[in-house]
């Protein structure tokens, strides 16, 4: 189930992403891996194309790299091929060189079969998606990662409510630490998420020097198959939703 008051749009024309919105894009990695060309990646992608194991992989990271320099494109006003993305010290690709008058924040995530883009020109943002699947021992996982509050909560439930509950709370913490930008360095025990309320997901404390001030969180995806979430550190009035057409172009 997608929020309902998320506009939804099976969008091929970029709207204006104004300066306390955030557009997110859904795109589905079976129905375009084979007509990719990958002609727009920088030498430094292919490479890291070429580092994938299974032609799967390869094309996925591909399509999604395709589509994200498309997107970036757009909102960016420069060329596909003429972006240059950095790195910051944990692996969080940004735009380098951006026009200061309109930032774009991003970031992307992918599972299975979905990748999903956010941005916005107001912060930083995170974005994370996971196909949910049974054969997890969720309280074991949880016990080992999550805070000891989100443990407990999680210890009390059981069945569908376990899985959901622990990829909520999954989604929500890899959504905050995407948004701050330090990766796994963020031990994911150093704060806690809300996952009982889907519509109004919450970091509910964090004690660590790597974050303070606000984060806002929004459930994107929370369907049989896969669960999603945003975190932005900022205020977004309003979070636009837009399948990606099959054109790359
Ligand atoms: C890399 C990490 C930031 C996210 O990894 P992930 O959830 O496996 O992958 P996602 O698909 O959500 O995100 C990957 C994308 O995030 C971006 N990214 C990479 N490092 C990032 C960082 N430090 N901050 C924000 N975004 C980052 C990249 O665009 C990357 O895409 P690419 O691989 O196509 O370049 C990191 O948090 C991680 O390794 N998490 C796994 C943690 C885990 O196993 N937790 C178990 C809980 S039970």
């Amino acid at each position: 189930m997608i929020r309902s008051d998320y506009r939804q749009a099976a969008a091929t024309v970029v709207t204006e992403l104004t300066g306390n919105g955030v557009h997110i894009w859904q795109l589905s990695l079976l129905a375009n891996s084979e007509v990719v060309s990958g002609d727009t990646l920088s030498k430094n992608e292919i490479r890291q194309a070429e580092r994938f194991h299974f032609t799967t992989d390869r094309l996925k990271f591909i399509l999604t790299r395709t589509m994200l320099r498309s997107l970036l494109s757009r909102y960016a006003g420069v060329e596909a091929k003429k972006l240059t993305l950095a790195y910051n010290r944990h692996g969080k690709p940004y735009l380098l060189n951006p026009d200061r008058d309109k930032p774009v924040f991003f970031n992307v995530t992918h599972s299975q079969d979905i990748a999903l883009f956010a941005f916005s020109r107001q912060g930083e943002i995170g974005i994370d998606i996971e196909y949910m699947r049974d054969n997890i021992k969720y309280l074991e996982l949880a016990q080992r990662f999550f805070s000891a509050q989100e443990y407990q909560a999680l210890a009390q439930l059981s069945g569908n409510e376990l899985k959901t509950g622990f990829y909520r709370c999954w989604t929500r913490k890899e959504a905050f630490i995407k948004a701050v930008g330090t990766g796994l360095s963020f031990s994911l025990g150093k704060f806690a998420v809300n996952f009982d309320n889907n519509d109004n997901p919450k970091l509910l404390w964090a004690d660590t020097p790597h974050f303070s001030g606000t984060c806002n969180m929004f459930p994107i995806l929370d369907d049989e198959y896969y669960c999603a979430a945003l975190a932005c550190l900022c205020h977004p009035g309003q979070v636009d939703f837009y399948y990606c057409p099959q054109n790359l172009d």
